[in-house]
């Protein structure tokens, strides 16, 4: 089936509940006296991506360095990125929810409307499971899908990451893709519904 576990070593620690708050603080017009300088970076890492932010390889040896379109290779298993502000430098990945699959598909097989989100067949999507929220990391070759290592939800990346089995309740939030000199970069928001099912409990997400 041609399924393989995502090395994701060197993942960084991401002080998530810290920067949540100050992202809200930030949606909401606070500030705070004394809210210095490393405060507004945190609250820049909590944006969802922005247009025209670059895309950078989230962990390992390359984390941080943006991805050149010619990185990937086609239908070969996708990697995991997160916005990189190009202005800063500063990666967006003060939430999970930012983090990103990438992926290089065929162009004519593309459903029109991942055509005209992708760069010239790059696509990219949410990687976040929409089921209870684990990392999307398996890629089954054969049938060209993201799979779930949790519960086996598979994904389709050609046609709007649509769900295609499994338990997860709808399917992966879309990233609008370009390309600027040869690096990918963001060309609009997230299309779609952003977060995971809790069973129980409301969804979490956006
Ligand atoms: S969390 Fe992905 S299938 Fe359950």
């Amino acid at each position: 089936m041609g399924e393989q576990a995502l090395s994701k070593t060197d993942k960084p620690e991401i002080d998530v509940n810290r920067r949540q708050v100050l992202g809200c603080m930030c949606v909401l017009g606070f500030s705070l006296p004394g809210m210095n300088e490393a405060n507004a970076q945190d609250v820049a890492l909590m944006l969802p991506p922005q247009v025209n932010d670059l895309i950078a390889y989230a962990y390992g040896d390359n984390a941080g360095k943006p991805v050149s379109a010619a990185d990937l290779e086609l239908e070969s298993k996708q990697i995991f990125a997160f916005a990189l502000d190009p202005a800063s430098g500063m990666m967006r990945n003060g939430t999970r929810m930012n983090q990103l699959l990438l992926i290089r598909l065929d162009p004519a097989a593309l459903a029109p409307a991942t055509a005209a989100r992708s760069a010239n067949g790059l696509v990219a999507y949410s990687g976040v499971c929409s089921h209870t929220g684990c990392d999307v990391t398996d890629w089954n070759a054969e049938f060209k899908r993201f799979q779930c290592p949790c519960h086996e939800s598979q994904f389709d990346p050609g046609n709007g990451a649509k769900v295609v089995g499994g338990p997860a309740p709808w399917q992966l939030a879309a990233l609008p893709l370009k390309e600027i000199d040869g690096q990918l970069a963001v060309a609009g928001e997230f299309e779609g519904r952003l977060g995971f099912l809790q069973p129980g409990l409301s969804p979490f997400g956006i």
